[in-house]
Order: structure tokens, then sequence, then C-alpha cells
């Protein structure tokens, strides 16, 4: 067993940390403020791979492995989670899906301008009434010869609006349930797509999250994914690892708003002495150093499973939910430590501690991992 990187993912590690202090810093708290999408960063994230991390370089992409992407969702995360939201989703659910199911037609079509990042994606399962019950797709892909006849709603899209081509679930055969359903390449400029109102959020507030409306849009053939059916279980491979972007966007905010009580708890005195020196506060750093050290582990080994072709869906699961419970008590914790300082938002850690709380709800949430996590030991 190595637990050693290698000079790549260093190099790598280093590149996203000094992106997220030059390029994300700088606005965060302003585009928190008045939720304002990342554009100008995102398109600098794309022109340096950061979008098509993982996707071969003969489809644009950067040829990297998952370990680099856990690495750099920790740096980007750490600063600005808004901004790793959109590379989660490009990488993990777009990306990724395209490359390992999609025809040679969708990836030169589809793939290279989004693993290139001239274009982002999005991921569109979700319904008002098809959550975490991800089965009962109510929106639905009429067969008609050459074509489907989509219609429907889809809730909380990321990159709802600033996408220009959705991967849309959608139902086609509701008596066959889950195998009923299919995967489809959906351009956003399509004929009767609408978005909706951007959704004014607790967390996360820079990214792009809106309902999708499709009325009578037609999408050819030639958009399907995979075969006539594959689409739930095409969802649910793609989870699987959006599930290691997931937890690896957890991690970088708990690690983050630890750095952050660790330099104030370094500065701030109280009692004639720097607050660092109160066991309180040292066996609070300490939980948190542990807990984001064992969820770092957990995203680690998840990734290298993936990179080694083994099923990652129980590590994957496992990550996630630990790191985004990681997230949520470790943000809490920072904020207890600056005290009444961060509870304002110069300070960094109360953005981050409502960052945190979308982690155990999207890709599947806290209660959805569990599940998963139980079918597969038990089985
Ligand atoms: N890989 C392959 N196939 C899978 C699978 C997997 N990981 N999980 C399930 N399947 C297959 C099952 O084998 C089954 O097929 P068979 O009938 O052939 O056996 C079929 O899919 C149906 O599976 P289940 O009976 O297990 O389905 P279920 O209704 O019990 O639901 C669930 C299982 C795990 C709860 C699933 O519905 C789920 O993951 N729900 C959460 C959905 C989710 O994560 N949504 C996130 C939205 S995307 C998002 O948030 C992106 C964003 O914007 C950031």
């Amino acid at each position: 067993m190595d637990f050693q990187l290698t000079e790549e993912h260093l190099m790598i590690q280093k590149a996203a940390r000094d992106f997220a202090q030059m390029e994300l810093l700088p606005g965060v708290i302003e585009r928190d403020e008045h939720q304002k999408f990342p554009a100008e960063q995102i398109k600098k994230l794309g022109e340096l791979g950061f979008l098509g991390m993982m996707v071969s370089p003969k489809y644009g992409g950067a040829g990297l492995d998952t370990i680099s992407y856990v690495l750099a969702m920790e740096e980007i995360s750490k600063i600005d989670a808004s901004a790793s939201v959109v590379m989660s989703v490009n990488n993990s659910l777009v990306c990724w899906g395209l490359e390992t199911y999609g025809t040679e037609e969708q990836k030169q079509k589809y793939l290279v301008p989004l693993a290139k990042g001239e274009i982002i994606g999005a991921f569109l399962l979700s319904e008002p009434e098809a959550g975490s019950d991800a089965t009962s797709q109510r929106t639905t892909a009429e067969d008609k010869g050459d074509h489907y006849l989509l219609n429907g709603t889809k809730n909380w899209i990321t990159n709802g609006n600033s996408a220009s081509v959705y991967l849309v679930m959608a139902q086609t055969h509701p008596e066959k349930g889950s195998k009923g359903i299919n995967a489809l390449i959906v351009e956003k400029n399509s004929p009767g797509v609408t978005v909706g109102a951007k959704e004014n959020k607790l967390g996360i507030r820079g990214s792009d999250t809106h309902s999708i409306m499709f009325q009578d849009v037609i999408v050819p053939k030639e958009n399907r994914i995979g075969e006539d059916g594959f689409g739930f279980k095409f969802a649910m491979k793609t989870l699987g690892g959006g599930r290691i972007g997931i937890a690896s966007q957890a991690l970088g905010i708990a690690s983050g708003a630890y750095e952050l009580a660790v330099k104030y708890s370094k500065e701030r005195k109280a009692f004639g002495k720097e607050i660092s020196q109160h066991q309180a506060i040292q066996f609070k750093l300490a939980d948190m150093a542990t807990k984001i050290e064992a969820s770092r582990l957990l995203c680690l080994k998840a990734a290298w499973e993936k990179d080694h072709h083994l099923d990652y869906t129980l590590s994957g699961s496992m990550a996630k939910v630990f790191s985004s419970e990681t997230a949520m008590w470790v943000t809490t914790e920072a904020v207890q430590v600056h005290g009444g300082y961060g509870y304002v938002k110069e300070y960094h850690v109360e953005r981050l501690m409502r960052d945190a709380k979308i982690t155990q709800i999207y890709e599947g949430t806290s209660e959805v991992q569990r599940i998963v996590i139980s079918r597969s030991i038990l089985a």
C-alpha cells in the first residue's frame, strides 16, 4: 500500500490551489451575496483542463486519473463550492457518462466541446416528485419512430441556465418501470425548452440552479445514450462517480473551514493568550483534522478503485456520506472557533457552513447513501 502522491498529482493539486487563491477567492463573497454565476472563472477552469479532467485527450480532455480529480476538487472547494459544483457536474455526470456510454458521433459532437470547457453540461434526473425516488420519472419521452417527443419538468438542475447540453432522463415505457427510462442528449436551445427562475438558495449561491420545462421537444433518436431502456442504469452508474466528486467537494469545504479556524485560533487572543493555547479549542481542531483525514482517505480510496476498474459504488457512497457529514460538522465548529466573527461574511466560514449543507442533499441524500451502503453490505 502506497499513500504517497506522485509528482504529477502534487503538480495538479498545486495548480488547483493557485487557481483557487488567485482567481476564485477575489469576489467569492460578492458572488455568494448576489447569486452571481462565476462565468469568467469557469471559462478559465475549462481552458486549464479542469472541466474534462478524466476525459481522454482523444476527445479533448486532460486524460488524468480520478485521484487527480479528487485533489483538484478539494482545492477548488476550499475556496468556492459554487465553482466546484460546476466542475463536478461537468466532469462526473456529463463527460464521464458520454465518454463511457456515448456513440462516436455523440462524443465528437458533444463530448469534445464539453471536455475542452467550451460549453458546459447539466444532468437532469430530479423532478418535482422524483428526488430520492428516482425511478418515479414523470417526464416522458414518447417514441415517435425516428425521434422522441419530450414533455415534463425537471427540478433543482445545476448549470440549468448556463449549460448548452442537457442529459435528460425520461420515461418511454411506463409499464417497464425503471427499465423503461431513456437518457437523452437535449440541446438547451431546442424549441420547447424553457428555463425556469433561478432558485434562491441557502448555499452554493453562485451556482446556477433552475427548473427546466420541456414541451413537445423533438429529440432525434441518435441522441439516445445506450440501448432503449438503459436510462436508469445510466443515471445510477453516472451518479456512482458523481458521488466521488461531491464527496471531494465536501472534503474541500471541510478542509477550507478547518484551515481558516487554525489560522484564526493563532491570531485571536482571549484570557491572555492565543485561543489555540486553550484546550477547548485544541480539542476541536484535533477532531476536525481527524475527521477530515478520514474523509480524504475514503475519497482517495473510492477514486483509486475507480481508476483500477473495480466496483466503487460502496466506497463512493461511504465517501459521500462521511465527507458530507464531516463538512457540516467541521464548518459548524469552525464558526464556533471564530465566535461572533464567524457569523459575519468577511471571515468566510459562515458561507462554507451554508455550502456544506447541500453536500448532504444532492447526488443522493445521506439517507440514499445509507440505502446504497446497506444494500451492498447485506447482499
Ligand atoms: N448501478 C447499476 N445499476 C443500478 C445501480 C447502480 N449503482 N443502482 C440501481 N441499479 C439498477 C438495479 O439493479 C435495478 O435494475 P434491475 O431491476 O435490473 O435489478 C434498477 O436499477 C432499479 O434499482 P432499484 O430497484 O435499486 O431502485 P430503487 O427505486 O430502489 O432506488 C436508489 C434506488 C438507490 C434509492 C436510487 O433511486 C437513487 O440513487 N436515488 C437518488 C437519486 C439521486 O442521487 N439523485 C441526484 C440527482 S442528480 C444531482 O443532484 C446532480 C446535481 O445537480 C448536482
